[in-house]
């Protein structure tokens, strides 16, 4: 008997002997005298699972298969029928050579925490360890493997090269200061609160044995000096690997790094993620606007990809998670992305609330737009993804290449940026036409009080054979809640990591 998994046993000819191995979703028993039993055995390689038939003949029916439960593992051999509906089983009948044994049994089935039922999204978090066992999250991972296939090949196909960019960093990319550090340093130790000569010749000796020890900082007045440090300054964990992957543009022309990224942003939304993964291309000898078609063909390809290679998963989201999700992605892909100037994206935003709409935050030009102003533009007024552009300089990061001014009749500078925005999520892409002229890009570095040194080699790109170029970065999350409709960033991966969670 050759050992198939489900999903090739569920298009085996009739007749075909199979084993398959697998876990127990669930069993039913019918009157027949004798015994008869039907198993319903999945291996999480499609989402159906096939159905096993076990008549009463099997040696172990009575002390074994009549006593299985939810996820009890299995070995089935048996032959493929065809079933009354045109689907395929398994008839496990000794008679034809049929056998059913049991791999592993569950403990105490009764308080098995993944029961056969409808469970909600809070306690299956809380079994993040066993949710992967259940039909929903079973999808999910198969639809994340699928996007992850799909997304290097995109950038294969395209020519781009796959650049594995640090996830220690000493810089930091966005500027806005949310990184998590990473130090041998035992910072425990409180700093001295009082400067040097006002310290107790007590205190002095304590500080300055501790200062021996190999682990602790170098103890200046106020603050650390992480000289003592195992990377001799101060480390985090990377927010982007942007500055990084444009080294290797300047040089290979077309290139992209995925991996994960991290942010202690202090928010507990369902779109925030403490660590999550990003997918960041990065294009030479190109603006802003081969910027936004890239973003564009990327979306689009992965949605077909989804749609094409999984369509079992995908019309479970779209029967059970949102009603209509094929229909709103297959819109997605028919027509092209709005592509929208901020200055007249507030100009909308203002008209509406002229007309009645109500916003929690004001809206006047300069302001970061928030996810209600958004998800606004995106689902309400153009009810498709809206490419947004050219952003005021203020709310944007050093790296943004620098608009002449009067851009889109703009009141301010401006700089060349653009944020993907879709219906149920918001912002799914946040990118930019990079600065590629030093002297404006130092002006800027200066301007926002970053520490210019730290940026010596991002620096020296513009010094040699410096290109126009761009690029942009895809939240993995955000696509992965986009194409399923999951409605929560904790649910469509693994382990999920927010503010005070950090379990499994
Ligand atoms: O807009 P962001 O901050 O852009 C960058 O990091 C650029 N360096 C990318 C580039 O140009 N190479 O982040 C990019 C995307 C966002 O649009 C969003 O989809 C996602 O990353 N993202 C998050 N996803 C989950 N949890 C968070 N805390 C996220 N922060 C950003
Ligand atoms: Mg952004």
């Amino acid at each position: 008997m050759a050992w198939l998994r489900v999903v090739d046993a569920l298009k085996a000819e009739v007749g075909t002997k199979v084993t398959v191995k697998g876990w127990i979703r669930t069993r039913r028993d019918s009157k027949a005298e004798g015994g008869l039993s039907f198993l319903n055995v999945h291996d999480g390689t499609c989402f159906d699972p096939i159905q096993v038939v076990c008549p009463g003949s099997l040696s172990n029916y009575a002390s074994e298969i009549s006593k299985l439960t939810t996820h009890c593992s299995v070995e089935c051999d048996g032959t493929i029928v065809a079933t009354p509906k045109g689907g395929k089983e398994i008839s496990a009948d000794p008679a034809n050579g049929g056998a059913v044994r049991v791999i592993g049994w569950v403990d105490d089935p009764d308080h098995y925490p993944i029961q056969p039922k409808q469970h909600t999204m809070e306690f299956l978090r809380e079994n993040a360890h066993l949710r992967v066992r259940t039909n929903t999250f079973g999808a999910v991972a198969r639809i994340r493997h699928t996007l992850s296939m799909a997304m290097h090949r995109f950038y294969h196909e395209r020519g781009f090269f796959y650049v594995h960019t640090p996830i220690i960093t000493a810089s930091d990319c966005e500027g806005a200061g949310q990184m998590f550090r990473v130090s041998t340093l035992d910072l425990m130790r409180p700093l001295p609160r009082v400067a040097p000569e006002q310290e107790s010749a007590e205190a002095k000796k304590l500080r300055e044995e501790f200062s021996k020890k190999p682990n602790m900082p170098a103890w200046t007045y106020g603050q650390v000096d992480h000289c003592k440090d195992f990377f001799g300054k101060e480390a985090h964990l990377t927010v982007s690997g942007q500055l990084n992957v444009e080294t290797y543009c300047t040089a290979l022309s077309r290139v992209y790094t995925f991996g994960p990224t991290f942010r202690a942003e202090n928010s507990n939304t369902s779109r925030h993620l403490a660590e999550f993964w990003m997918i960041e291309p990065e294009i030479a000898f190109a603006d802003l606007q081969a910027d936004s078609e890239l973003a564009e063909d990327f979306i689009k390809y992965l949605i077909n990809a989804c749609l094409t290679e999984r369509a079992d998963d995908m019309k479970f989201f779209d029967e059970r998670i949102e009603k209509g999700l094929l229909t709103r992605l297959g819109h997605v892909l028919n027509t092209p992305f709005r592509r929208l100037p901020y200055t007249e994206a507030i100009k909308i935003l203002e008209k509406a609330i002229a007309g009645g709409k109500k916003f929690e935050y004001p809206v006047k030009w300069g302001i970061d737009l928030q996810s209600e102003h958004e998800r606004f533009l995106t689902e309400e007024h153009f009810k498709q993804p809206v490419i947004l552009m050219n952003y005021p300089k203020q709310i944007k990061a050093f790296y943004m290449r620098l608009n002449p001014p009067g851009t889109d009749g703009a009141p301010g500078d401006t700089v060349a940026a653009m944020d993907v925005l879709v219906p149920g999520v918001g912002e799914i892409i946040g990118g930019s036409q990079r600065e590629e002229r030093l002297d404006v890009l130092d002006a800027r570095i200066t301007e926002m009080g970053l520490p210019i040194k730290e940026y010596w080699w991002y620096r020296d790109l513009r010094r040699y054979g410096t290109v126009p170029h761009a690029g942009f970065g895809l939240g993995f999350e955000r696509a992965m809640m986009f194409i399923t409709g999951m409605g929560n960033v904790r649910d469509v991966i693994p382990f999920p990591r927010t503010p005070g969670s950090a379990e499994f």
